[in-house]
């Protein structure tokens, strides 16, 4: 569609040596959250410190995973067999409003289809895209563990439930 940018979680990522670097405050949030986890299994910190990566960087791009491998004296594939295993890392740049729909089937049975159409025609992308302006990206998740008040979004950290047209126009008037 004219003027959005593919952000296909299929896309290549680019590879590059390039290491993050964070500020002091950052690296010790970080070490905070290592230090939960007895010393042979810093692997499990990784959720958190992807979300740190995340937060600082806007998403989970090549150098902040070169950064958490090294921290963690981890393969870079291991970051990334995490990193790409869940849609709550953005594996590309998102618009500031990240609208992700749910569509598994108790969602698709309850509407699903009707929801995402209706949004992004609104916002004139496909799913995968982000708008000219940068201020949404829409995407198609699995099961978010909501499916009692399906059909449902998740728009940033908040969930939006027993989702309607109607509601759903009064959430994008609230996200501009
Ligand atoms: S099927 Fe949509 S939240 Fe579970």
């Amino acid at each position: 569609m004219a003027g959005a940018t593919a952000t296909s979680y299929t896309d290549k990522v680019l590879v590059t040596d390039e290491v993050a670097e964070f500020s002091d405050a950052v690296v010790a949030e970080m070490r905070s959250h290592l230090d939960k986890y007895p010393a042979e299994r810093s692997r499990s910190a990784l959720i958190p410190l992807l979300f740190v990566i995340q937060r600082e960087r806007g998403w989970i791009d090549n150098p902040g995973v070169n950064f958490l491998a090294k921290f963690l004296d981890l393969e870079v594939t291991d970051v990334w067999e995490t990193a790409t295993f869940y849609s709550m890392f953005n594996l590309r740049p998102v618009g500031r409003h990240h609208i992700q729909i749910c569509k598994t089937l108790s969602c698709k049975i309850m509407g699903e289809p009707e929801i995402t159409e209706h949004i992004c025609s609104k916002l004139g992308i496909h799913p995968g895209e982000t708008t000219e302006d940068g201020k949404f990206t829409v995407s198609l998740v699995e099961c978010l563990g909501s499916c009692g008040t399906a059909p449902m979004m998740q728009i940033g950290f908040d969930y939006h439930e027993d989702l309607t047209v109607e509601k759903v126009d009064k959430i994008l008037e609230a996200c501009k």
